[in-house]
């Protein structure tokens, strides 16, 4: 491409960089507020309470979603994805809490669309927050994961917020052939316009911990580990196949998670397929960056630097805590 005859001082790749005007007349990348996706965890507690390991994100009670969602629609986010925080009384082996017809996100998602708003509600898909013991899926006696078990339950699941309303599932527990078995549920129902993102490439990652904190996850963990399921750091040709076997059983769009140590992968599967392709940049790349601005140790701008280098590996939108704070800076 550049068989260069001549170069400096003709060519000065500093001319365009000198002012700000022409730095953005040439930027290729710009971060949007179209870009953001705002994920909120939702408490069946009275009141709200702040996450420790996550400075400024709080678990939102019941009574002020509509006071939130409305606040986020106002920013114009176009949509939000939404965790429950369960009780730990309602926590059970198999999860039976998970597709409750009147459970808190079944509810939570039936007073949203009640009010019509321009916004769209993104429900997770997974059994962790409804498992006594952590993991994603039910437990054989030999204490592995059970993954056809699990399919029949986040089935039910899944149905059970489109029948709420919920505009996209987003089944985030990494069992095989999730994405089918929903997909072909969501028809037989009639929820022929529900939307999939799937976590298609989730990774087994250590950059989960403020999150299970958040939804209480961890202490149901008890250390066990998500190894079984989740993918190894170290693989990226099993992204691909993993995007590919999801668009396949009728996924939308696909995600990458964790975002930032996982910028290769983001980038070889937008480049291999070419279909709306989202980032989840976690909760502790949120506490990482969050802490180290707390701190003093980074400027804030180092946020939307984290979030530009997604956009730029080829994403075309990206969960982060930081959403309601970019929005704000990007108005
Ligand atoms: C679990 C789930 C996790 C996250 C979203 N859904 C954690 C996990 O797999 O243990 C993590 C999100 C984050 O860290 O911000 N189904």
């Amino acid at each position: 491409m550049f068989k260069a005859i001549k170069s400096f001082p003709e060519t000065r790749l500093r001319r365009l960089r000198k002012d700000d005007w022409s730095r953005r007349m040439v930027r290729q990348n710009n971060l949007t507020v179209n870009d953001l996706v705002y994920p909120i965890f939702v408490t069946e507690e009275q009141n709200g309470t702040k996450i420790e390991s996550m400075p400024g994100i709080e678990r939102i009670p019941e009574k002020r979603i509509l006071k939130e969602i409305e606040e986020i629609e106002l920013m114009g986010i176009p949509a939000v994805a939404i965790f429950p925080v369960i009780s730990k009384e309602k926590k059970t082996a198999l999860g039976e809490e998970s597709f409750n017809s009147n459970g808190l996100i079944q509810r939570i998602v039936r007073e949203i669309k009640r009010k019509e708003f321009n916004i769209g509600i993104i429900t997770d898909v997974a059994l962790d927050p409804y498992t006594n013991h952590g993991q994603d899926g039910i437990l054989e006696d030999n204490g592995t994961i059970d993954n056809d078990g699990t399919l029949e339950v986040l089935t039910k699941q899944a149905l059970s917020h489109a029948e709420a309303g919920a505009d996209v599932i987003a089944p985030s527990d990494m069992m095989d052939g999730r994405i089918g078995v929903i997909r072909t549920e969501l028809e037989k129902k009639g929820f022929k316009n529900t939307k999939i993102l799937a976590y298609s490439a989730k990774y087994a990652s250590s950059f989960y911990g403020p999150f299970r904190d958040a939804v209480g996850s961890k202490s149901s963990l008890a250390g066990g580990s998500k190894e079984q399921y989740q993918m190894d750091p170290s693989n990226s040709d099993e992204a691909i196949h993993e995007v590919f076997l999801d668009i396949q059983e009728g996924a939308d769009m696909v995600m990458i998670k964790p975002g930032i140590p996982y910028l290769d992968i983001i980038y070889r599967i937008k480049q291999e397929f070419q279909i709306p392709t989202f980032a989840y940049q976690v909760s502790g790349e949120y506490s990482m960056l969050k802490g180290a601005i707390d701190k003093g140790w980074l400027p804030k701008k180092a946020i939307n630097e984290s979030l530009i280098a997604i956009k730029r590996s080829g994403a075309d939108g990206i969960l982060t805590y930081f959403a309601k704070e970019i929005a704000q800076d990007l108005r």
